[in-house]
């Protein structure tokens, strides 16, 4: 936690000291022409978690990655003929492509919860686009609200949502768009469109019949192809262990109790656990406050 909240005007200086915090591992909220974006590095899953942590966020969602062109983006992702066109076509701009994640991406496993498709978009906001350049990095950004209240389109919406949980706020003055981008997947057969946004491109995607998909309910969540018991401290002979703490195993989430270094670890020991001889998964108590209880929700869920 970050007691003292710093909102400093755009400008070189502020965005050398936000590149600086970003590459400590530190989130920073960032302008774009959409929403103001809480970002941090996206190749450092403690820095991802910290975003998660300042949004008090209950469960993990993937994010969106943002990168500074369509190169970057390729380096990333696989794109096919038709995301590579609606890519030229309107990046930079307010469109978020999902697509196969690249197997070299490079990206943190909590920035995509785990899964094999990864959300990407090249903003065209100066603030952000400044930032892209200064961290030479991709950049993990959610909205920047705390979990369950509306997106921030201004830098006071933030500092309302998110003071004390932050160490900076770039201020460039309300978003000109001020709705979240549209979201289209590109992930096989015809584009599909998962979330309605300023884009409205139904033409180029097809007849529209498709059902958009609630927000927060676009990804399809990553699960192990096992059974996982949770609260393990003795696992059985056929449970490849997950440990926690002073709770020992095969793996371990954070050997020092960390819940921040857990939760970038998850679904990374999560896949490991999956490629393991064993039939089935066992995990240690994980404490149910702060990033603890998104941790239990996502173990809950893939429990079942
Ligand atoms: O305009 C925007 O998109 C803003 C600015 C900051 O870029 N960002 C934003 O992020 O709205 P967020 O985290 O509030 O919403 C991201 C949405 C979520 O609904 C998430 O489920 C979806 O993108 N998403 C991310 N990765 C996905 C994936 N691999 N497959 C399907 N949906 C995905
Ligand atoms: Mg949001």
């Amino acid at each position: 936690m970050t007691p003292n909240t710093r909102i400093l005007p755009y400008g070189t200086a502020a965005i050398a000291d936000a590149a600086s915090l970003i590459r400590s591992g530190q989130p920073v909220a960032m302008p774009t022409e959409t929403v103001y974006g809480l970002a941090a590095d996206a190749t450092n899953g403690e820095a991802v978690a910290r975003v998660y942590e300042a949004k008090g966020r209950p469960s993990f969602n993937p994010l969106i990655v943002h990168v500074r062109d369509l190169a970057a983006a390729e380096r990333i992702g696989i794109f096919d003929d038709k995301a590579r066109t609606l890519a030229e076509e309107h990046w930079p701009g307010p469109l978020t492509l999902v697509v196969p994640r690249r197997e070299d991406s490079g990206i943190a496993s909590l920035v995509t919860a785990g899964l094999d498709s990864i959300a990407i978009r090249v903003p065209a906001h100066r603030a952000m686009r400044a930032l892209l350049a200064a961290a030479d990095r991709p950049l993990a950004a959610p909205s920047a609200n705390a979990s369950g209240t509306i997106s921030s389109t201004r830098a006071a919406h933030v500092m309302r949502s998110l003071a004390g949980r932050i160490a900076l706020v770039i201020d460039d003055g309300p978003c000109p768009v001020g709705i979240e981008s549209t979201i289209i997947a590109c992930t096989g057969g015809a584009p599909r469109l998962l979330r309605a946004g300023p884009l409205m491109i139904e033409a180029t995607i097809g007849s529209g019949d498709t059902a958009i998909e609630a927000p927060g309910q676009l990804a399809k969540h990553y699960a192990p192809s096992k059974p996982i018991r949770v609260n393990v401290t003795a696992p059985a002979d056929d449970e490849w262990m997950i440990g926690f703490g002073s709770v020992a195993g095969h793996s371990t989430l954070s050997r020092k109790g960390n819940l921040i270094e857990a939760a970038a670890a998850l679904f990374d020991r999560l896949h490991d656990a999956d490629a393991a001889t064993q039939p089935r998964i066992a995990i240690a108590p994980i404490v149910d406050e702060g990033m603890g209880i998104a941790i239990n929700d996502r173990l809950r869920r893939a429990s079942v």
